[in-house]
């Protein structure tokens, strides 16, 4: 038996480092076929022994483990992210900010890789959680996905404990060979790395994040001083040495002048770099000028990020076409040629209104500037008059809807016009789109083109007949382009939809003001559907939050009897119609008592904090008196916390106050 043992243990550490070697170093040691053979020896001996298979075997990295939901997880110290500056005087400001304090430091320079970040964290050299950002505070487990990305090590080189953050991204090969796969499956392709990347760490079957090939690099340490560490330039050397990959462009730099050259040599080269960057990260490299220096509420002072400027991109303005939408109204889009921006192409623009075009002063037929940052969506920056030639038409706005032919109006002094006909096919297809959207019933599935069609078919007319789609099964699957496995998982998403909480049924109602944060008001207000119908005006309107055009809205939405049909409907189809937000906990160390936050928080925004507590059952208050339990602590605390020590008031730092939460 102990040569079995022994044979497990020299297959795991041959097949590690030939990882290693290959997905860190970028260093092939043995062939694919070896490491084939070898992978498939131990797995067949994994099989017959589980009692011998190690932690940090590398067949855990093919994945397989499927999570029901994502786990929270609370970070010791917040992930932070970094403020942003876009030119180069902004960058000089960082460093007169930072000289200002006395300092005059190193630099590290680092790329700023488009991807999520991830902290690690590693016991006894062994990885046992992995998480998102999150919010910061509150980021979810992703250790069954993170472990199937190579270049994460499942030990490290070092028996020790340790957390390291870092980027998950996806490269931009990568990228491309999952989109021409999307493609010929019938797929809408990705748009770009990162939403690419997000989406497979956010899959709850490990495979499927496995069949990704996400790469990672890692950049932060967090506790630097556990390790007698004294600059992040030797973090990032420490780091490496443990098995992490490390970005080879790091580089300490002496002034902010070489700072300025690495961002110009890096403007440059970026489109060479087999993955996306979207600017550069610096940071102060002395960790003892870096907590000098400290952290605003929401990022470090001692780094910062400069961000590329976004792109523009010069195409035709085709056509002005309009939409409506769910409420009526009716948007001018433009129409253009095709251009690739920031890796997506773009042929559609918003316009917003009639008031925007004509203030861009817009034709159809001419030379227009796109730009799109980020996330952001496509923008028409500026028209090209001196591209001009004479023959660009006019822009008139409508004056009928572009789809019923109904008269347009305009409410009151608002710049939109509006179809007001209630049967306007266009804004009753908006409206089924908007009821099965992730906010809303976030049915998978029943996205635009889907809804339309099966409109169109007659299939839905209304939202209560999405619920009766399974009667139609068999001609749903006869359809060109929905296949078996597609109407099977949609009607199995629409199944699931029943089961929301009532804030998600009563924003996909789309009643006119209701939006996501109010219906979530609404809900937990009146706990049911039947409380909310027959909710008075003044009820409502005693509301936080809830404001006459609210309240008025909501009474007339529930006076209409076609509205009451519809929800009856959904009731006998056995939709949820009860809150299901967060129970209040009894028994915790807060319940029933009395909290008082004070000084600048660093793990929790106030608001957080508030919640946390009253969602533990405890009650906060803005000032400390006798009926006060506990008096919780931040930086520079002022008078809060001088009346709490002198009525003999419990105090709490934010460490222990992360104490209680966790430990309820
Ligand atoms: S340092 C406290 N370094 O950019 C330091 N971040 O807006 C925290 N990012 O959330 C971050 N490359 O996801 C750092 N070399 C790099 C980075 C990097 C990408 C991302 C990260 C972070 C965001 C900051």
């Amino acid at each position: 038996m102990t040569n079995i043992k022994n044979r497990i243990d020299e297959l795991t550490k041959i097949l590690n480092d030939a990882n290693y070697n290959y997905y860190v170093l970028a260093n092939s040691i043995i062939t694919d076929q070896e490491y084939d053979k070898y992978l498939r020896e131990l797995e067949e001996l994994e099989e017959k022994y589980p009692e011998y298979s190690f932690e940090d075997s590398p067949t855990k990295r093919v994945g397989g483990e499927v999570i029901d939901s994502f786990k929270k997880v609370y970070h010791e110290k917040p992930m932070l992210s970094l403020s942003d500056v876009f030119s180069e005087s902004e960058v000089i400001s960082f460093d007169e900010r930072i000289k200002k304090e006395g300092i005059n430091p190193q630099y590290v320079c680092e790329l700023k890789i488009d991807g999520l970040s991830v902290s690690l964290l590693y016991k006894e050299g062994i990885l046992v959680r992995a998480a998102t950002r999150g919010d910061g505070v509150v980021g979810e487990d992703i250790t069954h996905n993170a472990k199937t990305i190579k270049s994460i090590p499942l030990s490290l080189k070092e028996k020790i404990d340790i957390e390291v953050r870092g980027e998950i991204f996806m490269s931009k090969e990568t990228l491309e060979k999952l989109n021409r796969e999307r493609i010929k499956n019938n797929e809408k392709p990705l748009q770009n790395t990162r939403n690419a990347a997000a989406g497979s760490i956010r899959q709850l079957d490990s495979k499927i994040a496995a069949k990704r090939s996400l790469d990672s690099y890692i950049y932060h340490l967090p506790n630097p001083e556990d390790y007698g560490i004294k600059t992040h330039m030797e973090a990032l050397d420490f780091m490496k040495n443990l098995g992490f990959k490390t970005n080879p462009n790091n580089r300490l730099v002496n002034n902010i002048n070489e700072v300025l050259e690495f961002i110009s040599e890096k403007t440059d080269t970026r489109d060479k770099l087999p993955y996306d960057i979207d600017g550069i990260v610096i940071k102060v490299n002395s960790f003892e000028y870096q907590n000098k220096l400290g952290f605003t509420a929401k990022y470090p002072k001692w780094a910062t990020a400069y961000k590329f400027p976004a792109e523009e991109v010069l195409t035709k303005l085709r056509d002005i076409i309009f939409t409506v939408g769910r409420t009526g109204q009716i948007t001018p889009n433009a129409v253009l040629d095709p251009v690739i921006v920031m890796g997506s192409t773009i042929s559609r623009a918003t316009l917003h209104n009639e008031d925007y075009v004509i203030e861009k002063d817009l034709h159809i037929g001419d030379i227009v500037s796109i730009r799109k940052a980020g996330d952001v969506i496509p923008e028409v920056v500026e028209v090209k008059k001196d591209r001009r030639t004479g023959l660009e038409k006019k822009f008139v706005m409508i004056d009928k809807c572009p789809i019923c032919n109904s008269k347009l109006v305009k409410k009151g002094d608002q710049v939109d016009y509006y179809c007001i006909n209630d049967h306007c096919p266009s804004r009753k297809i908006e409206g089924l789109i908007h009821f099965a959207s992730r906010d809303a019933m976030n049915i998978d599935g029943l996205g635009d083109k889907i809804v339309e069609d099966f409109f169109n078919f007659g299939f839905i007319k209304e939202v209560s007949d999405i619920y009766l789609l399974q009667s139609h099964r068999e001609d749903l699957t006869r359809l060109e382009g929905y296949g078996d496995k597609k109407i099977t998982n949609l009607i199995e998403a629409i199944e699931k939809s029943k089961e929301n909480s009532l804030e998600k049924l009563l924003f996909g109602l789309g009643i006119s003001h209701v939006g996501s944060k109010t219906a979530k008001i609404l809900a937990s207000n009146y706990h049911n559907m039947d409380n909310l119908i027959n909710a008075s005006f003044d009820s409502l309107n005693s509301i936080r939050d809830i404001g006459d055009i609210i309240a008025e809205s909501v009474v007339d939405y529930f006076k209409d009897e076609r509205n009451i049909n519809i929800i009856n409907k959904l009731k006998s189809f056995g939709l949820n119609m009860e809150y299901l937000g967060k129970k209040i906990i009894q028994n915790s160390f807060f319940s029933g008592k009395t909290f008082v936050l004070t000084g600048s928080l660093i793990l929790y925004s106030r608001e957080k904090g508030k919640e946390i507590i009253e969602s533990l059952g405890g009650k906060t208050s803005e000032s400390v008196s006798k009926k006060t339990d506990y008096v919780i602590v931040g930086d520079n605390p002022g008078k809060k916390y001088e009346k709490a020590l002198e009525l003999g008031i419990n105090i709490l730092t934010e460490r222990e106050f992360q104490e209680k939460i966790e430990n309820n």
